[in-house]
């Protein structure tokens, strides 16, 4: 049976967003690139957060002729110094911040463990400390913008399966004591991005700022491409026979268009949204949801979230809020 991809109304999709600021993480590429050109198709003024400026502005080349406009400023998620300079560059022309898409992400192909400069394993690092440090630094100018919006891309991965549920290692968040295993930790950091999401909207419930976690579908990006030389060449044979259950860019998304640009998504801070996905291994979870009951409990404690939350403040350099 063919799969009923969501998809964005025609109402969201055609309303006016002239005059307001978005941010995307990782805006030169997939999913990231196709959030942010439907967002300046719509007449908002995205600020395109890339770690590599000139493949933004090669990108940004397709978006003339669209209502609204764009700026490409330099942000490697994996630098705390790069993220401190991209939110002081950022809040130094800006004083409103209507939509926060923290979708950049990334994979360790190699199976073998490796950190940053400041000891965070590299997966989790750009997923989710350098987003959770991003959002800190941006949440006054979050607060102060009516209807300001959070989403943070997670993955199908983050579920597991039911014998086998990711979960954040809080004594051991960087892998400094396990064997590594690059999908698990790929697991872990979209659990710590739904539980970060789930926090922030706890701790915002009084401020005018929705959050949400997201799974875009399985979309045919630049996504794992750092593979070695048998897994890119076993991936470009299987393309045709996997085209059928993968999804392009455009329909990859359209979680995040609907959590950033819906009138519903507000109404449901904190949740996990997913495009429908074929890779869930539970199958009530299969057709996705807007929003989705996360099938991993691990990813919807509170406390949990809390702790990690607590801990990560210390870990990026933060004082606790
Ligand atoms: N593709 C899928 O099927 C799939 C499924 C579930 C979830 N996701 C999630 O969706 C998000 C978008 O992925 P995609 O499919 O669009 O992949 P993509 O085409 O590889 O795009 C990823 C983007 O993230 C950027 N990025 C990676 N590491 C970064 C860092 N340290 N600092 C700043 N930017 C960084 C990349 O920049 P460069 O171009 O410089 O590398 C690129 O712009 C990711 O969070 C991914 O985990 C994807």
């Amino acid at each position: 049976m063919a799969r009923r991809k969501l998809a964005i109304d025609q109402a969201t999709a055609s309303k006016d967003v002239s005059g307001k600021v978005y941010i995307v993480t990782g805006a030169n590429s997939g999913v990231g690139l196709e959030t942010t050109r439907q967002l300046i198709k719509q007449g908002g003024h995205v600020v395109m957060a890339c770690r590599r400026i000139e493949a933004g502005e090669e990108v940004a080349k397709s978006f003339s002729g669209l209502k609204g406009s764009y700026e490409v400023i330099k942000c490697d998620l994996s630098d705390l110094q790069s993220i401190r300079d991209f939110t002081q560059a950022f809040l130094s022309k800006h004083s409103q911040l209507d939509g926060l898409m923290c979708n950049a992400g990334f994979v360790n192909m190699r199976n073998q463990v490796e950190h940053t400069k400041h000891g965070f394993e590299t997966t989790i690092a750009a997923s989710y400390f350098g987003h959770f440090l991003m959002t800190e630094l941006l949440l006054d100018v979050l607060k102060s913008t009516p209807g300001a919006r959070m989403g943070i891309l997670s993955s199908v991965v983050h579920a597991g399966n039911p014998k086998n549920r990711h979960k954040v290692h809080l004594d051991d968040l960087n892998w400094n004591k396990r064997k590594y295993r690059n999908i698990a930790a790929y697991g872990e950091a979209k659990v710590a991005n739904n539980l970060y999401a789930l926090e922030l909207a706890d701790r915002l419930k009084d401020h005018d700022v929705s959050t949400a976690s997201i799974h875009p579908g399985w979309a045919r990006s630049n996504f794992g491409s750092g593979g070695n030389f048998l897994i890119r060449t076993l991936m470009t044979v299987m393309q045709p026979f996997i085209k059928g259950m993968t999804d392009s860019n455009e329909e990859s998304a359209q979680t995040s268009l609907h959590v950033l640009l819906s009138d519903d998504a507000p109404n449901h801070s904190g949740a996990y949204f997913s495009q429908c996905s074929v890779l869930y291994r539970d199958k009530e979870c299969k057709q996705g949801g807007w929003p989705m009951k996360s099938p991993n409990p691990n990813a919807t404690d509170l406390e949990t979230a809390k702790k990690l939350v607590n801990q990560t403040y210390e870990m990026v350099g933060l004082e606790p809020a």
